[in-house]
């Protein structure tokens, strides 16, 4: 009895953190508390908490009176969506959350966990860096959670939601996963803040324009999304979940579909408009396609010109990847390409079947581009496509020319299923260009130029040559598109693809 008192005290007091006054003061702040936050995480009653008790063993600094148990983080599994889970959510309210020597111990524990019993790990960051009072130990701790992040890449999914500060190299380990999230007004992360920037660079920025939500979502691409408050990126965190495989064995989850009779969608049949030069919106099609309608879309506000994300067809997740002939005519650039990439390996990683809808005038053209190395990064787009052994399903809706053509999952790259709509066009260029090469002499003459043009069209800019070669599988109507896609995915469900032994390849980072 007297035990069982005891450890209602104790657990009592560990489930205070750093106390109420620092409870107010973080929900002053708009945030909420870490247990706070994974209570809305998981599933209710699902949490099984680990190392409660545990205290620091620093002693310098007259660190020795001050503890609080669980020392700044608090971890374990549970569920989402009945789902097994790991996380770790560092509590501001014990030392800023920074991180100690234990409290990266038992971060390590529940990474090791996640990889040895095959479950995501989700954590949530707020803490003010390494826990300065314990110097180097703290460095070490850090680097032991980083090392984990490496060897727990592309074998479980790892998901980081950033919650309050997250600065300095601990940034790093957030870097180093599949997914960062952030929360708006609240979050920020960056290498240098704001103070030591003014004096060695004589910047002067703050903290939200230097590393806030908006700026990582889509300026600097580091972050995947952002949401309003700390509920919003619980409940999304929760709705990614339910799209991700547990590990790189079990394969994507399937749930009961409600959108399994065949349907034809004729609002597909009048997508792409007449004029090849005006865009539409590539997101209809990828709705139209979808269960229900629902796509999780990844960096959404950043590189818009391509899309990424996620869907289900007939209850399996698929991961997306679509030019947007919306923004800048759907030309893949540096940053595009990097997005895309990242993501085809994700899904490869954890074996997500990928399809792909191509409208793509080629390659954006400039020199900022060429300065800024997209041979390189368009080069990152080509070896994620050509490496993935994941089943690739591919339609061309419109444009598919010169390099960009191969890049986007075409045949050459061991495409599985290649359609085209009638509307395609794959050539080397489109008319115009090809025209003003290959006919320079007649260049003032206009009507020799129209003859040559129509000429031109009539030969290329269809998807018959392609297919006339085997190099697209079928010219397939609009409007079944759903249907032809989601055949193609059942067909391919066994499939198995072998590439040459090798210790790793040598991608064009
Ligand atoms: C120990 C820390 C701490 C830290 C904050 N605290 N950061 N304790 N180590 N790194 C404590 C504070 O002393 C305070 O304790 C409580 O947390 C809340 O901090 P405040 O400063 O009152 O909060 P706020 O005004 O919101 O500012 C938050 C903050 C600021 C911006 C994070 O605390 C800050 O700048 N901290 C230092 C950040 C930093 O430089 N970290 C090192 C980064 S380098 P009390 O008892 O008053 O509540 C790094 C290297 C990793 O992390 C390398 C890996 C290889």
């Amino acid at each position: 009895m007297l035990i069982n008192e005891q450890l209602k005290q104790r657990r009592a007091k560990a489930m205070l953190g750093g106390g109420e006054k620092r409870i107010e003061s973080q929900h002053a702040k708009g945030k909420l508390t870490a247990r706070e936050r994974l209570e809305l995480l998981l599933d209710p009653g699902s949490f099984e908490e680990f190392d409660m008790f545990i205290k620091h063993r620093s002693t310098d600094f007259g660190m020795e009176k001050t503890h609080f148990p669980g020392d700044g983080v608090v971890t374990g599994w549970g569920t989402i969506n009945g789902r097994k889970t790991f996380v770790f959510a560092q509590d501001f309210t014990v030392f800023g959350g920074s991180l100690s020597e234990t409290h990266a111990k038992k971060i390590n524990k529940v990474q090791k966990m996640a990889m040895k019993y095959g479950a995501p790990i989700i954590g949530l960051a707020d803490s003010g860096g390494a826990r300065i009072q314990e110097g180097v130990t703290s460095l070490a701790g850090y680097t032991d959670v980083f090392q984990n992040n490496i060897l727990a890449s592309g074998v479980v999914p790892q998901i980081s939601v950033i919650m309050g500060p997250s600065a300095g190299g601990a940034v790093y380990s957030p870097a180093l996963t599949d997914f960062i999230f952030m929360v708006r007004d609240s979050s920020y992360m960056f290498l240098t803040g704001p103070g030591v920037l003014k004096t060695v660079t004589n910047e002067v920025v703050t903290a939200e324009e230097l590393g806030g939500a908006k700026t990582h979502t889509s300026k600097s691409g580091v972050a995947d999304r952002a949401f309003d408050n700390d509920m919003e990126a619980m409940a999304e965190v929760r709705r990614l979940f339910d799209f991700l495989p547990l590990n790189n064995r079990e394969g994507v989850p399937t749930r009961p579909s409600f959108d399994l009779e065949p349907r034809i969608n004729k609002s597909l049949d009048t997508l792409v408009p007449d004029n090849p030069n005006l865009p539409y919106n590539m997101h209809e099609l990828i709705e139209t396609v979808a269960d229900e309608g629902d796509f999780y879309e990844i960096k959404s506000d950043y590189a818009k010109n391509i899309l990424c994300g996620f869907i289900r067809i007939e209850g399996r997740t698929v991961g997306v990847v679509a030019n947007q002939p919306m923004v800048l005519a759907g030309c893949l650039d540096s940053d595009a390409s990097r997005k895309a990439a990242r993501h085809i390996r994700f899904c490869d990683a954890f074996e997500i079947p990928i399809l792909t809808f191509v409208d793509v005038p080629g390659f954006l053209p400039g020199v900022g581009q060429e300065h800024n190395g997209v041979i390189n990064h368009g080069a990152k787009l080509l070896y994620a496509y050509g490496e993935a052994t994941v089943p690739k399903v591919t339609v061309i809706t419109r444009k598919a020319f010169g390099g960009a053509y191969c890049v986007m999952s075409s045949k050459h790259l061991r495409g599985d299923i290649n359609y085209a709509w009638p509307s395609a066009q794959i050539a080397v260029m489109g008319a115009k260009g090809a025209v003003e090469i290959l006919h320079r002499k007649d260049l003032d003459n206009p009507e020799k130029i129209a003859a040559h043009t129509a000429d031109y069209e009539e030969t290329f800019l269809s998807p018959f040559r392609a297919a006339e070669r085997g190099y697209i599988d079928e010219v397939i109507r609009p409007q079944g598109t759903r249907n032809r896609i989601a055949r193609a995915f059942e067909m391919l469900k066994d499939k198995q693809l072998e590439s040459p032994w090798k210790k790793h390849g040598n991608l064009p980072l």
